[in-house]
Order: structure tokens, then sequence, then C-alpha cells
């Protein structure tokens, strides 16, 4: 079976975690996309020849979750030429045999415009700094300023801004608890399968 679920929207809304769990409920594959951009932002030297030799290794590196890698990444995801070096990798993995499950931010709109469902997450920018908080630590108020530069850099690109396919399903996470978000996206699988 060839079946995509696309998942973008902004950073700490959720994607990771609701694309994580349907993976595993469905028994299909999980790619965070957001880990390439990472991979190539913390590599250094020219962004180009690092998206073109990436290997796996690159995305195991530990530091990889830091918000200045994070920012790294943005930087590197508005070349056009890193995007076209990864966009082979992406487009097979979520086109592959028995499921996949992609997250990041132009997942619906670009790498797989066919996905069976596409959901845009989404919460408030003082919710997704506070989540993002409890995992990096430090200023707060900073934290808060870095996940809303972060948000419009990558909204305002030229090249596959973030945005949301016309078909994608909104998920507010504002309020909502993680079992809630995964179980509601959870049966928006179900129904299309
Ligand atoms: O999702 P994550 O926060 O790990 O993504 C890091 C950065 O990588 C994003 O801010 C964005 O600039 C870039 N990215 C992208 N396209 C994707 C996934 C991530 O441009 N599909």
């Amino acid at each position: 079976m060839i079946f995509t679920v696309a998942i973008d929207g902004p950073a700490a809304a959720g994607k990771g975690t609701i694309g994580r769990a349907v993976a595993q409920q469905f028994g299909f594959q999980h790619l965070d996309t957001g880990l390439l951009y990472r991979a190539v932002g913390a590599l250094g030297g020219d962004p180009v020849a690092a998206a073109e030799g990436l290997v796996p290794e690159d995305l195991a590196r530990p530091d990889l979750r830091s918000l200045a890698a994070g920012a790294a990444a943005s930087r590197v995801a508005a070349i056009p030429e890193v995007r076209a070096a990864l966009l082979a990798f992406q487009r097979r993995f979520a086109r592959m045999e028995g499921g996949a499950v992609l997250d990041g931010r132009d997942i619906g709109t670009v790498i797989c415009p066919e996905a069976e469902v596409k959901f845009f997450v989404t919460a408030s920018p003082e919710v997704r700094a506070h989540r993002r908080w409890l995992e990096t630590g430090g200023d707060a108020a900073d934290v808060l300023a870095q996940v809303i530069a972060r948000d419009r850099h990558d909204a305002e690109r030229a090249t596959a801004p973030m945005v949301a396919a016309p078909d994608a399903l909104l998920l507010d996470t504002t309020e909502m608890s993680i079992s809630a978000a995964v179980e509601t996206a959870a049966s928006a699988i179900r129904i299309r399968i």
C-alpha cells in the first residue's frame, strides 16, 4: 500500500509528536524532515555540497536539537539548491511501499502534493515557545523571540515557504492534549485508508 501522511506547520506545534504516534499506530515509516535541514546547517561549509552528500550518520549528531541548530537549518532551508538536493530522497520516502508519515514545512505543498492525508498543525506562539523552552531551557523571552523569528523566515522565503496546503486539515494544538491531537489525526487517517 502506498499511503502518505503529510504534516506541516511551525516550530514546536506538535508535528513530530503526532507524526511519530500515528506512524506507530498504523505501522508506517516516519521521517522528521527538519532533521535533514538541521544536519545540513550543522555540517557547515558549502550547504549545497553538504545537502548533496548527506549520509544517515549526519542525522545522528547530538547537537541538532538546539535553538542555534534550528536557526542554522532555517538559513540553509531558504537556499533553492539545498531544497532541490533533498527533494528526491523525501519523495521516495513519501511513496515507499507500506505507508509513510513525513513532517516538515512543505510536505503537503511541494514534497508530496498527492499525499492521501495532509495536516497543518499550529498552536499559539506562546504555547509553542513554552514547549520549546521546556526542552532547551534558557531565557524564555529569548526562546519566544527566536521561535517567532524562525517562523517568519520560513513563511516569507521565496522557495517552498511554510504554508498550509489548500486541502490540509487544520489542527490547532494550543489547548489540546497530546493524546487528543493524536486521536484527531488518527481518525482522519483511518477514514481515508
Ligand atoms: O522542524 P524543525 O524545527 O526541525 O525544522 C528546522 C528548520 O528546517 C525549519 O525552521 C525550516 O526552516 C526547515 N525545514 C524546511 N522544510 C521542511 C522541514 C524543515 O524548510 N520540510
